[in-house]
């Protein structure tokens, strides 16, 4: 016999499956807000640009004057090994040649968007097509059965 509550149960582990599989389709494609990025793009062309390059593509006059091995944000394989957390560090303590970005000048919030911004350069250029990339699942695939609701 099922309980009354047995229903309202399915409808819950349907609605979360659903927000899930939401969250997983939108993980690695952050993207911010008009204004968030408008400040993310401000931010960078003031405290990153004279290095990395108004594009983000790394050849800048200064990286060639002072001979700086710079990644290129424009290459979707530049960033995608590291983690955002990573990146964080990174720039907030500096690395090599590159000065740490202090808290004065970007605080945690806009650093958490000018890593989604940096990450947004590589997918304005077309990426090369991946080699021997397994093939995607066909679109018209049915979707996985949601999980069993919990016996109460
Ligand atoms: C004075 C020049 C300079 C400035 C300004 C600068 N960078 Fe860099 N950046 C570098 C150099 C040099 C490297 C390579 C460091 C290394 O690998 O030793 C680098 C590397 C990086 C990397 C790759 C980190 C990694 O883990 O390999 C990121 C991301 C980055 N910079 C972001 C930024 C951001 C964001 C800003 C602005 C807030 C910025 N940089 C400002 C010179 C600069």
């Amino acid at each position: 016999m099922f309980k009354p509550a047995f229903k309202p149960a399915i409808a819950v582990a349907v609605a979360s499956f659903v927000v899930f599989s939401v969250a997983i389709a939108q993980q690695g494609s952050k993207s911010l807000s008009p204004d968030a990025a408008a400040r993310a793009h401000s931010l960078y062309t003031q405290e990153c640009a004279l290095c990395h390059g108004d594009t983000g593509n790394g050849k800048s006059d200064l990286a060639n004057a002072m001979k700086m091995q710079l990644p290129d944000f424009t290459d979707s394989k530049s960033l995608a090994a590291k983690s955002d957390s990573d990146l964080f560090n990174t720039i907030r303590n500096g690395k090599g040649q590159m000065p740490a970005e202090s808290s004065d000048r970007a605080k945690d919030d806009a650093l958490r968007n000018l890593i989604i911004y940096l990450r947004s350069l590589a997918s304005q250029t077309p990426a090369a097509a991946p080699a021997a990339a397994p093939a995607a699942p066909a679109a018209d695939q049915p979707a996985p059965a949601p999980p069993t609701p919990p016996q109460q």
